[in-house]
């Protein structure tokens, strides 16, 4: 290769750089192929891919049963929109309701559409069922909360990044501290026109915060004596990630209203659903909401595929015994280290937080590193480093991960 030559990941980043928009900051990789926890990229090097694209792979690149069922439905019809009935939808909608224990699901296809889609099912019901006054609802969500990218959910965030510049924002959030129980007291206690209270049962982009032990289940109570829906948005949290199917089944809670996304089509498809029972879910009448592609027949038989994979692998039980080898081989490590100072998380969503300025690109550069030594993740906000791999790996596997990944940090020890 002459010196002027570019590698095919270089030609790979410019043609993103030229003519895509600058809306990522993607590790430098450039990934062609991925199978189970592994990806490769163009020049044939392997990684252990350790983010999962944002907990969507649970279930392992390519799974053969998830890979089998888009290609079977796509051969066979993939679009009908909602104007006619296709013949998966009610199949999958059966299997999911009974899966998570709801009565009804509305099938969407982004993790932020069906976070719009829970906010505007919350409203229509304090309206209807609730009897508040027309426009006056108000849903409580946490601060450093992360639900997605539309004008209506970065008006209740406060990442700066991701609102300024975006305004006017959409009124009716009111937004406490996150694991404060007492907030959400206070704020039931003296405003009637709460709706309901959106809420990350784990912070995942904000850091992987997990909350005090009780949280959920008091807030649930709570919001019960107040008439007040219960959203969990388990998008990322779902699907088995944390070592139970929900990250609410840690505390037994149910939600009125759950969000699903990313892990429910196993990073094949874009699948997301709203779940509740049929007081709440037929407020919704025809025309009320919708979208062209979901609940399309390609993504009903890949989410049926994806939600059983997780049920026959036993990939709850799985995050679950690797979550705590993990944390508990790093804790060994920070214990005498200077980069690495805390390891939080459950089941197999976890992060490290590294010992430096908030500001400081300490951990986007132990990022780089483990790329070289072979394992992808990436920092969330500040820095902390998000740990997070497809659940369908095994315990040999994850030792070989774990001595990458402290081998890395130690070479960032001073
Ligand atoms: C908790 C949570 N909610 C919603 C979303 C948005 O999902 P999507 O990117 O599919 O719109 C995400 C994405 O990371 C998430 O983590």
């Amino acid at each position: 290769m002459s010196v002027m030559e570019k590698t095919a990941s270089e030609k790979a980043i410019e043609l993103e750089n030229k003519y895509g928009a600058h809306n990522y900051h993607p590790l430098p990789v450039v990934l062609s192929k991925g199978e189970g926890v592994y990806v490769w990229d163009v020049e044939g090097k392997k990684y252990y891919d350790f983010l999962s694209a944002y907990s969507a792979v649970n279930q392992g690149h390519c799974h053969p049963t998830i890979v089998e069922a888009v290609t079977k439905q796509s051969n066979t019809l993939a679009l009908t929109s909602r104007a006619f009935h296709n013949d998966v939808l009610g199949k999958y909608e059966k299997f999911a309701c009974e899966f998570f224990g709801f009565d009804k699901l509305l099938p969407m296809n982004t993790g932020a559409e069906a976070v719009e889609t829970a906010l505007k099912i919350c409203r229509k019901w304090a309206y209807e069922k609730k009897g508040l006054d027309e426009n006056e609802a108000e849903i409580i969500v946490c601060a450093n909360n992360f639900h997605g990218r539309t004008t209506t959910i970065i008006s209740f965030s406060n990442d700066p990044v991701a609102r300024k510049n975006f305004g006017p924002y959409t009124k009716g959030f009111i937004k406490i501290e996150y694991d404060n129980l007492e907030a959400l007291e206070q704020h039931l206690e003296s405003n009637k026109n709460i709706a309901g209270f959106l809420v990350e049962p784990i912070q995942g982009e904000a850091g992987v915060y997990v909350p005090s032990e009780g949280y959920l289940s008091k807030a649930k109570a709570l919001c019960e004596k107040h008439n007040v829906l219960f959203i969990a948005d388990e998008v990322q949290t779902g699907i088995a990630r944390t070592g139970r199917l929900l990250a609410i089944d840690h505390e037994n809670v149910k939600a009125d209203l759950l969000i699903l996304g990313k892990a429910l089509s196993g990073g094949a498809y874009p699948v997301s659903a709203v779940l509740a029972d049929d007081n709440i879910m037929e407020v919704i009448q025809p025309g009320n909401h919708g979208s062209t592609f979901g609940g399309n027949p390609v993504a009903a038989a890949v989410a049926m595929a994806a939600l059983s994979v997780v049920r026959d692998e036993n990939l709850a039980e799985n995050a679950e015994k690797l979550g705590k080898i993990f944390r508990s081989e790093l804790n060994k490590f920070i214990e005498t280290s200077a980069i690495a100072s805390l390891v939080r998380g459950k089941g197999l969503l976890n992060a490290v937080v590294i010992n430096d300025s908030e500001d400081s690109d300490t951990a986007w550069n132990i990022c780089l590193k483990l790329r070289d030594n072979g394992l992808l993740a990436k920092p969330t906000h500040g820095n902390i480093i998000r740990f997070a791999p497809p659940l369908v790996m095994n315990e040999e596997q994850l030792m070989d991960c774990i001595s990458i990944i402290i081998n890395t940090f130690k070479e960032f020890e001073k």
